[in-house]
């Protein structure tokens, strides 16, 4: 090209209407809409808001929130000096998801928001923490608890120490049958139904002891009754070696040997250390009152406390073996939606169960699992019937798409982290409304604890700087070349071994 030719660009610009700033509008100055009231004409003037006027069209986004329960993120990317707010009602009650790729800033973010609400003086939420990670998060709202592992077992129950024993009778019918009975086997639909009708009479049982007439006439397999186990296990051997009279003496009785497996596997479960807390909780477990003892303490608001002691439970559930993990992991949160839905209207008092590392325990695909099955299920309900009954979700998990995609697509406020895998990055592009998906270019490109959010609780669409929390969770980040770089002996190995044998993780 010769220097004296001039080259003419072009430049397009894709515009989203996202709304509305009005001067003037009931006696209020600059108020932002987020409907279009009106629309720019065909080749009207655009302008790019920046320096003092983006300062002062960011301050007014903020101030919309003003008036209502405020939770901050951190700050715009566009304007540091902005503050950015969510609608702390609208971000719980329609759900959100917390995506990233690992090492994005999901759990330090999650920590900023339980901080923030555990200031709240009748704050109640659950989070369910997989490894650990958020033990460091202290304050007066925040307790810690950790189902019961190996280790804990012999030590008794405690709740004020923090150790949780969910006993085997809460777990519902689908539950049970999906822990004890293995559908592969070609007895499973005689062991299904014996099982039931075991644990029915059992909990009858039980009822009658106690002179429960009132839950006796209305009960169902599922209610949560406590029931003798050893009762359940005798009947079914009985069953698996009944003789019966034939019309040539002894012959063997219907279900004679169908029943060894499934004798072989409560036997099994029952004894198994790792399942402690399901099995082996005592006595107290297994009482009638046990069930308001642990909802109180789990589901009750902070002022429902003995003391109000904090409405931010954080349950560890990194004891709990893997192949269980959704059955335990649901089973507390059908705690806390039960107890909802049963409670009078007036009465409910909000929870918000925070879920990180969701792709663990709500899928997108059960793969034949029967745990999962019994987990998506629940989620899928809390999901979409929750916001009816106070119970809000918090998906957080760094493959979104492996997380179930109904509980996702209920969710109507997104926190994208950084996320670098294009069939995660699909995921979070369905999830934006039509209008915004040229948004999703951005994700890989976000710096680590840096988030775009959409959704009901934001005025705007908005690229954030997310606030760091004044505790930080354990990110489980080891830096190996620091690490690598010391002199010292580090000798952990046999505190190690010795941790696997008794399979209690070592602090
Ligand atoms: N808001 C933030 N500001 C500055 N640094 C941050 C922020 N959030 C996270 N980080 C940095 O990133 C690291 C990883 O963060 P975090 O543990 O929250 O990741 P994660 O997304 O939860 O990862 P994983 O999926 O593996 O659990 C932190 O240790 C911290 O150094
Ligand atoms: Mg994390």
């Amino acid at each position: 090209m010769g220097e004296d030719e001039v080259s003419s660009e072009e430049n397009i610009v894709r515009i989203s209407l996202i709304g509305t700033h009005i001067d003037l509008k009931d006696g209020k100055r600059n108020v932002f809409r987020r409907t279009l009231e009106t629309v720019p004409e065909i080749e009207a003037n655009c302008f790019a808001i920046g320096g003092d006027h983006l300062t002062s069209f960011m301050r007014v986004i903020a101030n919309v929130a003003e008036d209502g329960q405020r939770l901050t993120l951190g700050s715009y990317t566009l304007d540091e000096n902005a503050d950015a707010y969510l609608d702390g009602n609208k971000f719980f009650q329609r759900h959100a998801v917390v995506v990233g790729s690992t090492g994005s800033g999901k759990s330090w973010t999650t920590a900023h928001i339980l901080e923030q609400v555990a200031e709240l003086p009748n704050a109640n939420a659950l989070v369910f923490d997989l490894h650990g990670e958020y033990t460091p998060l202290v304050g007066d709202g925040i307790r810690h608890f950790h189902i019961a592992g190996p280790g804990d077992l012999d030590k008794g129950t405690n709740l004020d120490g923090g150790s949780i024993y969910l006993p085997y009778w809460l777990l519902d019918y689908e539950a049970m049958i999906s822990m004890f009975v293995d559908r592969s086997d070609q007895n499973a639909p005689n062991q299904t139904m014996l099982m039931s009708r075991a644990v029915t009479e059992a909990k009858k049982e039980f009822l009658k002891k106690g002179d429960h007439k009132d839950v006796l006439g209305n009960f169902t397999i599922d209610s949560p009754v406590p029931f003798d186990l050893d009762r359940v296990i005798s009947e079914i051997r009985q069953l698996n070696e009944e003789m019966v009279d034939g019309t040539r003496g002894k012959k063997q009785g219907d279900y004679f040997g169908k029943l060894s497996r499934l004798i072989d596997r409560l036997e099994n479960k029952r004894t198994d250390r790792r399942l402690g807390f399901l099995f082996q909780g005592g006595k107290d477990t297994n009482e009638y009152k046990w069930l308001e003892i642990l909802s109180s303490t789990l589901i009750g608001g902070a002022q429902d406390q003995p003391e109000s002691k904090g409405g931010v439970k954080i349950i560890d559930f990194s004891e709990v073996p893997s192949d269980i993990l959704p059955l335990i992991v649901s089973l507390v949160a059908r705690l806390a939606f039960s107890l909802q839905q049963w409670m009078a209207p007036g009465k409910r008092h909000p929870v918000a169960l925070f879920c990180d590392e969701a792709h663990l325990y709500i899928p997108d695909r059960s793969e034949g699992n029967a745990a999962n099955d019994v987990s998506i299920s629940i989620f899928e309900r809390i999901a979409k019937e929750g916001r009816k009954y106070g119970v809000g979700l918090v998906v957080i998990s760094q493959r979104p798409s492996e997380v179930n995609r109904t509980v996702l697509s209920q969710c109507n406020n997104l926190v994208s982290m950084r996320l670098t895998n294009a069939e995660d990055q699909g995921v979070v592009r369905r999830l934006l409304p039509d209008s915004l998906g040229g948004f999703s270019d951005l994700l890989p490109i976000l710096d680590t604890g840096e988030a775009l959010v959409v959704g009901d609780a934001s005025l705007l669409p908005s690229r954030i700087r997310i606030a760091k929390p004044s505790s930080r969770p354990n990110s489980g980040t080891v830096d190996f070349w620091d690490k690598w770089s010391t002199s010292e002996a580090v000798g952990s190995i046999p505190a190690a071994v010795d941790g696997w044998r008794k399979q209690t993780q070592q602090t």
